[in-house]
């Protein structure tokens, strides 16, 4: 029987990775909310990474068998606290787990690259995946894409702008879209000036106007990085060239994307900002439930505004469509560059606006390759790291 054959009435069997995070968090929310219902989860697995309490009492509150950490230094506290659990411990513990335990979905909510290898053993093991960790998409689209249908798998859109799109285009492809256009909600630097943006603090940045978030994805969402990455997720899911992809600026994060089809009708699909609809739509599809989501108060809409993205003070949208058409290793140096870079900035080595310069350096430095297998696009992530390290050490802040 594949992982994706269901036993009648038997509950499906979910691991969360990320569970601690805000994706995570949520998922289990709406995992609870489930419960009872037709759609009812078992939770089989749960990685994280450093929360040790939080994934405690996360094992304890769902009953969970099988927990990952990735500091192994933790392990120990884990296999204390849960007698009778699998304890894996390690860089590779989330992979492990996958590899281990057998289940039909996963939440794909690990932050970055680190992700990748345990998504892309999920994809070969044929499992349905909520995928909101969009680096796993960035850096290696070109091999987890095909594994999803060589493996019989489903990959999902967590992100609210990719479920909005998937909820839309409702199976249609090719000629019948015109474009798709992400919406953005335009940061907490929407209206600062170049110069504004450049110097902007750590706690500027992290203070977004509409989402809550984890902290890298929230520097990405002030940096526009989140979009670009977005850009270049939904290449990869949609099979869209990159000029059929656009972003608007739409501050009220409302709307959250809209696809234009060959007969110049448009759908969008809209809600409240709460991450807890696509996540439960990922894991109800193709029904839906009552929701435990925020429920949209028209009254107090006063309304919608949309502006185009102003490229000259956010020039991560442009490397977005230069990485798509350069294909192969770009998206894996553009993604782990980045990654890279907002760690930096979040320990206060550089200043904001060099995220980007770090990034666009990154991918002229390194040749793009075409990506074979996992490893190729590992190695192109450990390059681009170690080539924004190197140069943040040589970085003197004034
Ligand atoms: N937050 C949102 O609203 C949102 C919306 C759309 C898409 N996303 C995407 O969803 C992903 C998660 O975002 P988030 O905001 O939930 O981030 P977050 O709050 O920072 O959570 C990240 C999760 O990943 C875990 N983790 C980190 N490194 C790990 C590793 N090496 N192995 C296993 N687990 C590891 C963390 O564990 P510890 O906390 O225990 O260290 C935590 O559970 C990102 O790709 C983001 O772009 C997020």
């Amino acid at each position: 029987m594949s992982p994706n054959d269901k036993q009648p009435n038997a509950p499906r069997k979910l691991i969360v990775l990320g569970s601690t995070g805000s994706i995570g968090t949520n998922t289990l929310d709406v995992v609870g909310h489930l419960k009872g219902t037709s759609h009812a989860l078992e939770v089989v697995g749960l990685a994280a990474g450093r929360n040790v309490d939080l994934l405690i009492k996360q094992a304890r509150e769902f009953d969970v068998k099988h927990v990952a950490i990735a500091d192994a230094g933790l392990a120990s506290q884990l296999k204390e606290a849960l007698p009778g659990v699998t304890v894996f411990a390690g860089e590779q513990s989330a992979l492990e787990l996958v590899q281990a335990v057998e289940a039909q979905e996963l939440v794909a909510a690990v932050v970055g690259s680190a992700g990748l290898p345990a998504t892309m053993c999920a994809a070969r093991r044929g499992m349905t995946i909520g995928l909101a960790n969009k680096e796993t998409l960035v850096a290696a689209g070109s091999i987890v894409t095909p594994a999803i249908r060589e493996h019989n798998a489903k990959l999902i859109p967590v992100d609210s702008e990719h479920s909005a799109i998937f909820q839309c285009l409702d199976g249609q492809q090719g000629q019948a879209i015109k474009r798709i256009v992400l919406t953005a909600s335009g940061g907490p630097f929407r209206e600062a000036t170049k110069e504004q943006i450049q110097n902007a603090t750590v706690a500027e940045a992290l203070n977004h106007p509409t989402w809550d978030m984890g902290p890298k994805i929230t520097i990405d969402s002030a940096s526009m990085m989140n979009k670009a990455l977005e850009i270049i997720e939904a290449h990869w899911l949609f099979d869209l060239p990159s000029d059929k992809i656009d972003v608007i600026i739409h501050p009220q994060s409302v709307v959250h994307s809209f696809v234009e089809f060959a007969d110049n009708s448009i759908l969008a699909q809209l809600g409240p900002p709460d991450m807890r609809t696509p996540i439960q739509y990922a894991l109800t599809y193709p029904q839906r439930l009552e929701g435990c989501s925020r429920y949209m108060d028209w009254t107090e809409l006063s309304g919608l505004t949309f502006q185009p993205p102003d490229h000259d003070r956010f020039g991560a949208l442009k490397l977005a469509y230069e990485v798509i058409d350069a294909g192969g290793t770009a998206g894996a140096i553009f993604n782990a560059a980045n990654e890279a870079a907002v760690d930096a900035f979040l320990k206060e080595k550089i200043r904001f606006g060099q995220i980007t310069d770090l990034v666009a350096q990154a991918l002229s430095a390194i040749p793009a390759r075409p990506v074979d297998c996992l490893e190729t696009a590992l190695e192109a992530d450990r390059q681009a790291r170690d080539y924004v390290n190197n140069t943040v050490k040589k970085t003197v802040l004034m």
